[in-house]
C-alpha cells in the first residue's frame, strides 16, 4: 500500500482515549500541550484483519479462560521463518504480558540478591530498574559514540564481565535508543565472551521487525547457525511491531531444556498470571495478515526519519542524528546547541515537544533526545522545524 494511502487508512488522532503518550502529558511533563514523540507506541490503528478478528471476540461476548491453539503456534512461527528465518518449537515457547515483566521473572529466576546484571548503555531504561529494583548489582558497559554511530566496547564488557562476575546480560538487539542493527558478527563476539565466561543471555528482539535500509536483522537464536542456543532466552512480541502494547501479549524463547526447566520452576512462584486472550487474537491475526501493513509503516518510518536527518543537517549541522537502522526512535545529540541541564526546558518549553530525554537510558547522555517516528508525518515535521527554529536563534 502506498504511504499516503496507509497514513489515510491507518492514521489517528489519539486524544481523549486513554493515551499514555497523549493523555497523561500533563501528569508526565506537566504540559498537555506537547505534541507528543516519546514513549515508543504509534499513531496508526492496527492492520484491518487484526480490528475484524477482535470485533468478532467481542461478538461473541465471552473472555473465559483461554487456550492457545496450534493455528496460533503456526502463524507465530511462520512468520519468524519468514521475516527472519528463525526456525522455533512449540515446546521452547512460553509468554508474558509484556517483554518488561518478562525481565524482571528473569532476574529473578537466575540471578541472586547482590549478583551483578550486565547491560550496555544507554539503552531502555527499564532494563535499569530490573535489576536495581530487585536488588541486583547494575554493571554497565558504554557503547562506543563515534559522531553518533555506537559499537559495542568489547574489552571494557569482558573485563568487567570478569572482574563483577557478571551473571546475566541483557542484550538489546535491535538497539533501543542507538538505533543499531548488531552485524553478526558483532553479536558472535558478545555471545562467545558470555558463553566463555558462563554469563546467561537474555536477547531483547522486540524491535526484530523495524529493520530499515539494507540492514539484516540476525536473530541470536541464528547467530553462528544456533551454536549459542543452550546460553539464551530471547523475547520477541508483536507488540512494537503492531501497535498492540497493551494487549499484553509476549513471547520467551528458551531452546534449552535446563534453562527452561530453571524458568518454569522459577516463574511458579512468582507468575501466576493468564495470557490475554485479546492479545492472542491480535497478535495470530497479525502474523496471518499484517506484512502488507507492516512494510506500508516501516515506509512511513523511514520517510520520518530521513525527513529529520535530512532538515536538521542542513539547518542546524551541529545536531548529531545517529543513522536510523532499527526500532522507530530516532536519537539525536544536541550538546554541541544546548547545556545538557538546559535540554528540559529547550524541548518542552521552547520546542513544545514531550520526547525521551537522553538521561533517561544513560547518565551520560543528558542533552541527547529520542524522538519517535513511527507517527503521523504532520507531526514529525511539526516538532522539527519547531527544533531547526530554535536552533538556529541560539547559533545566531
Ligand atoms: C527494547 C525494549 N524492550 C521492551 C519494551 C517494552 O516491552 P513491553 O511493553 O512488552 O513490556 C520496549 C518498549 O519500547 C523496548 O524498546
Amino acid at each position: 500500500m502506498e504511504m499516503t494511502e496507509f497514513i489515510n487508512q491507518y492514521g489517528v488522532e489519539r486524544k481523549q482515549t486513554n493515551s499514555l503518550k497523549w493523555d497523561a502529558l500533563d501528569v508526565r511533563y506537566g504540559d498537555p500541550d506537547l505534541i507528543a514523540m516519546w514513549v515508543a507506541d504509534m499513531e496508526f490503528k492496527v492492520p484491518e484483519a487484526v480490528q475484524e478478528a477482535l470485533h468478532q471476540r467481542v461478538e461473541h461476548g465471552v473472555f473465559g479462560y483461554s487456550y492457545t491453539p496450534d493455528s496460533y503456534y503456526e502463524a507465530f512461527f511462520a512468520w519468524q521463518k519468514k521475516r527472519h528465518n528463525i526456525d522455533l518449537e512449540k515446546e521452547w515457547v512460553r509468554f508474558s504480558p509484556g517483554v518488561v515483566s518478562a525481565l524482571y521473572w528473569f532476574v529473578n529466576i537466575f540471578t541472586k540478591e547482590n549478583d551483578s546484571v550486565m547491560i550496555q548503555s544507554p539503552v531502555y531504561y527499564p532494563f535499569h530498574n530490573a535489576v536495581l529494583d530487585n536488588n541486583r548489582r547494575l554493571v554497565r558497559s558504554e557503547l562506543v559514540n563515534t559522531n553518533g554511530h555506537y559499537t559495542m566496547d568489547l574489552a571494557d564488557f569482558e573485563k568487567k564481565v570478569v572482574e563483577e562476575k557478571v551473571k546475566l546480560f541483557i542484550l538489546c538487539s535491535p538497539h533501543n535508543p542507538a538505533g543499531r542493527v548488531w552485524s553478526e558478527e558483532e553479536l558472535i563476539k558478545v555471545l562467545d565472551i558470555c558463553q566463555k565466561h558462563d554469563v546467561l543471555v537474555v536477547s531483547d528482539e522486540i524491535h526484530q521487525d523495524i529493520i530499515l535500509g539494507d540492514n539484516e536483522f540476525v536473530s541470536s537464536l541464528n547467530v553462528g547457525n544456533g551454536k549459542y542456543q543452550d546460553n539464551l532466552i530471547v523475547c520477541t512480541a508483536p507488540s512494537k511491531t503492531f501497535n498492540l502494547a497493551c494487549l499484553l501479549n509476549s513471547h520467551i524463547i528458551i531452546p534449552n531444556e535446563d534453562i527452561r526447566n530453571a524458568f518454569d520452576l522459577g516463574s511458579k512462584k512468582i507468575n501466576q498470571c493468564e495470557t490475554s486472550i485479546m492479545g492472542q487474537i491480535a497478535t495470530e491475526a497479525a502474523y496471518r495478515h499484517g506484512e502488507e501493513w507492516l512494510d506500508s509503516l516501516l515506509e512511513v518510518i523511514e520517510h520520518n526519519f530521513n525527513y529529520l536527518k535530512k532538515e536538521l543537517n542542513e539547518h542546524a549541522p551541529k545536531a548529531v542524528v545517529t543513522q536510523l537502522e532499527g526500532t522507530y526512535l530516532a536519537w539525536v545529540d544536541l550538546r554541541n546547541y544546548v547545556e545538557p541541564k538546559e535540554i528540559k526546558g529547550f524541548i518542552q518549553d521552547k520546542c513544545r515537544l514531550a520526547i525521551d530525554f537522553g538521561e533517561w537510558f544513560s547518565d551520560e547522555c543528558q542533552g541527547f533526545v529520542r524522538l519517535n517516528m513511527a507517527t503521523n508525518p504532520k507531526f514529525v515535521e511539526k516538532g522539527v522545524q519547531n527544533m531547526i527554529a530554535e536552533l538556529q536563534k541560539i547559533d545566531g
